[in-house]
């Protein structure tokens, strides 16, 4: 088969792969939660739009739209009163909903609202929800559904690329033999748990003698090679046996021009006592080695890359599939956070266009 995806892309372009202004609705991280204390205000800007976050007494986080509905102050130099917070030009004072509860020199505040955000905290990460509800839940390693935590902070890292382009790395079966130079050819099967979810599972069945392998199975019997995509801009690979996986999460937020800042994050299954406390601090400080390792193969490509897939063969297969699933979910606009519309593309076109089996050869 040799289908020219550059024609068939042109009529059916994908509205958010690789597309600088556009983003997934969904859960984006912000900043660690122990970068905001009580009664502090920050000001941050995540996905192009200018925003607030504030911690009040309860321990909420709450995050709001940067500029003052009165006469535009940034409230981020305001002040955390209780679980309010009082914009510091006309003192203005907003409760955590965004109801104007205080104006000084009226008995009675006029009805005004300022702009608020979802907002949750997990694996040690302030989130913010882009759109009115949340209608999926926050990114989680699916193995450890509902169980206790404990979390590492790998690096933050600044990427001259699109979030597209770090995403799909870790499904990219060719480049783990021709960067990683890892012995064997890798398979994945996918699997959509929902709109906006994917699990890739490695299904290779790896030579029995395999030096990997052998090192592998010294830990467990099953080996798992996983990788879970959230909203197509945060990854979490499980590597390891089934009885000791380590997983490394991948959280990126698009940035204006095209470039991406993310966060690696660490994350093991709690284990009690002062020896499972320390037993985990060793774990996922080796998962951290072993998640810079890979990073710093790659780190050449994604610092130089023009990122743009216009000729996939079958061993693209996997991230054509992650494309496809990318395609379904709601396009927001980079700043706005509107609904993006394409003139020549329909929300509700059928996916179909583009197939996961539309490849060159
Ligand atoms: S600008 Fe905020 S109270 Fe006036
Ligand atoms: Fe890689």
């Amino acid at each position: 088969m040799n289908v020219n995806l550059q024609n068939v892309n042109s009529i059916h372009k994908p509205r958010i792969f690789n597309n600088p202004e556009r983003f997934v609705e969904g859960w984006y991280w912000v900043i660690p939660s122990k970068h905001l204390g009580v009664g502090k205000v920050k000001a941050v800007t995540i996905l192009g739009r200018e925003l607030a976050i504030y911690r009040g007494k309860d321990k909420r986080v709450v995050i709001v739209d940067a500029y003052c509905p009165h006469m535009g102050a940034h409230l981020a130099e305001g002040k955390v009163e209780g679980n309010e917070l009082r914009c510091f030009f006309h003192h203005w004072k907003f409760d955590a909903q965004g109801f104007c509860v205080d104006i000084p020199c009226l008995d009675e505040p006029i009805t005004v609202k300022l702009k608020t955000w979802p907002t949750a905290e997990k694996y040690g990460m302030i989130w913010v929800w882009t759109g009115e509800v949340p209608k999926q839940p926050l990114p989680f390693v699916l193995e450890l559904e509902n169980k206790e935590c404990d979390v590492a902070f790998g690096d933050y890292f600044l990427m001259n690329c699109h979030p597209n382009a770090v995403m799909i790395n870790p499904i990219d079966s060719q480049h783990f033999n021709t960067v990683h130079k890892l012995p064997s050819e890798i398979h994945f099967e996918k699997q959509e748990l929902n709109q906006n979810a994917i699990v890739f599972s490695n299904t290779t069945s790896i030579s029995r003698n395999s030096f990997f392998l052998r090192l592998i199975r010294r830990f467990g019997k099953n080996i798992t090679h996983n990788i879970c995509y959230w909203y197509g801009s945060t990854n979490i690979v499980t590597i390891g046996t089934d009885f000791r996986p380590v997983h490394i999460m991948f959280t990126v937020r698009l940035l204006e021009g095209g470039q991406s800042e993310g966060q690696v994050i660490l994350i093991s299954k709690k284990r009690q006592g002062i020896f499972g406390w320390l037993y985990n601090r060793v774990l996922l400080w080796l998962t951290k080695i072993v998640g810079k390792y890979f990073v710093q193969d790659d780190m050449k490509i994604v610092q130089t890359i023009n990122f743009d897939l216009k000729t996939p063969i079958k061993a693209d297969q996997s991230i054509m599939q992650f494309v496809n699933h990318l395609e379904r979910q709601k396009p927001l606009m980079l700043k706005s956070w509107q609904l993006a519309r394409s003139q020549n593309v329909e929300m509700k076109e059928p996916r179909e266009k583009w197939q996961d089996t539309k490849s060159n050869d």
